[in-house]
């Protein structure tokens, strides 16, 4: 036996390396063992030890944290410990943003003022504008507000002072509040319409939908109804701990630039149809299907492995996504407003259907969070290039407790992943004379 001291709760992994003959006792903490403790097994002098290999980080923790709680086999969701489903019911964007950021609930007077600070940096520079101005007619918006934010560290270079917490919080703030105004512009901007101004006498989701809709109007009132489901839409995206958009927002971030560079990493990484772009790939597959009595043949279809059941299934949930659950109820709300999306009555029948059939039952398919939130996007009047934006601006407040998280944490380097290389070695470089003879 050698090497590595036990865990304080004296759990431990015994190791044996069959190359020597060693044994190495590797600690357990939190259910897991260090990669670092593993490159202490090694078979001679000159071997550099051993290493995990995890294309994809399906099984490597990368971080501890307190911001997000994920049960994927209950379906359990929770920021900084509070269920999703009371956050959706009691509370609003803004709170929510503030108990991520903050890592606990505001008195009145921090929620007074916090809300304040954000509305009161919902305006952005004018050059932003041009800057935005300066896109083709038909842009996509996500690269629209992935190139916006990160040109606003041009304008905010203090920004690069991450080590001062006032500096990092004052960001924090401009980022909440600018990315509506950014979002809005990016879809206004593909209409040819004249970018709207935002209204401070306005609460957040509200002002939202007065910078994408408004006209003539002196005032833009939305419906309540509307800014309680867009409210709630917000909060349900707000976070969702270490994937693919955090994970980069971590990444770069590691580097210690900006927060608005490493912001923008994440809206790339969003930007993915991987990650951001299922919603969209459900209503196409809605579409398709386009009459229920279709439903029967469409499923046969994919249990014959034909294609996927977009919108079901998820890599950390096997039960369902406590997400789609809010959001179901949330479509009642909206579509009482705008009128039914004829394509509700399919993907109703889609999950009943599924829900109920053994190849679904035994892979513990279920739908998720994408499943009906393109249907709302759709009532509201969003074409399906906006619904990324529609993720991104709510997990922002994700990204930035993420970001503070990392940029507070002793424990963590720059992210500098190894591999494993498979190319040549050692050739001798041939003069173009010899190789094009
Ligand atoms: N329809 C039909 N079969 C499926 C589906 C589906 N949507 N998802 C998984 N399966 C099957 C898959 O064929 C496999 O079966 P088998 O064991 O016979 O080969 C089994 O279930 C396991 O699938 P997997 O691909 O190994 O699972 P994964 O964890 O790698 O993939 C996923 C997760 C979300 C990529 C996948 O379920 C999927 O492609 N779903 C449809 C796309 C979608 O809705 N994506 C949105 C994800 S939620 C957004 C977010 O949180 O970022």
């Amino acid at each position: 036996m050698t090497d590595a001291t036990p865990s304080a709760d004296g759990q431990t992994l015994t190791v044996r390396d069959d190359r020597t003959g060693k044994e190495y006792v590797l600690p357990i903490v939190d259910g897991t063992i260090r990669a670092s403790d593993l490159g202490k097994i090694r078979a001679g002098d000159d071997d550099p030890g051993i290493a995990s290999y995890d294309p994809g980080f399906t099984n490597t923790a990368s971080t501890r944290s307190a911001v997000t709680y994920i049960d994927g086999e209950k379906g359990i969701l929770e920021y900084r410990g509070y269920p999703i489903e009371q956050l959706a019911e009691k509370s609003n964007f803004l709170e929510v943003a503030y108990l991520l950021i903050h890592g606990e609930l505001p008195s009145q007077s921090q929620y007074d003022s916090w809300v304040h600070d954000i509305t009161f940096h919902t305006f952005v520079h004018e050059n932003v504008k041009s800057l935005m101005q300066g896109f083709r007619y038909d842009a996509h918006p996500m690269g629209m507000l992935l190139s916006a934010v990160g040109g606003l560290s041009t304008f905010y270079p203090e920004a690069r002072n991450i080590h001062d917490a006032e500096t990092r919080h004052l960001q924090i703030v401009r980022m909440i509040a600018k990315m509506p105004t950014l979002g809005a512009w990016s879809f206004r901007h593909a209409q040819g319409k004249p970018y709207v101004y935002p209204d401070n006498d306005l609460g957040y989701a509200e002002n939202f939908l007065a910078m994408l809709f408004k006209m003539s109007e002196p005032k833009y009132a939305a419906d309540p109804r509307l800014v309680k489901a867009l409210e709630v839409l917000f909060i349900l995206h707000a976070d969702h701990e270490q994937n693919c958009s955090t994970n980069a927002v971590r990444s770069v971030g590691s580097s210690q630039v900006d927060p608005y560079s490493a912001v923008s990493a994440g809206i790339g990484a969003l930007y993915g149809p991987l990650h951001g772009g299922a919603n969209e790939a459900v209503l196409k597959m809605l579409r398709r299907i386009g009459d229920v009595s279709n439903v029967p043949a469409f499923i046969e279809g994919v249990k014959a492995g034909n294609e996927r059941l977009m919108g079901f299934g998820h890599r950390v949930y096997k039960n369902y996504d406590p997400r789609a659950t809010i959001i179901k109820k949330a479509t009642d709300d909206v579509f009482e407003v705008t009128g039914v999306n004829p394509l509700l009555k399919i993907a109703v029948e889609l999950e009943q259907i599924a829900l109920e059939d053994e190849y679904f039952v035994k892979r513990k398919l279920y739908p998720n969070v994408d499943f009906y939130s393109g249907l709302i996007y759709e009532a509201l009047q969003f074409p399906p290039e906006m619904f990324t934006v529609l993720f991104a601006i709510p997990r922002t407040a994700g990204w930035l407790a993420q970001w503070l998280e990392l940029v507070n944490d002793s424990e963590q380097k720059i992210a500098r992943p190894k591999q494993i290389y498979t190319g040549d070695r050692g050739l001798v470089f041939p003069s173009r004379e010899e190789r094009w003879a």
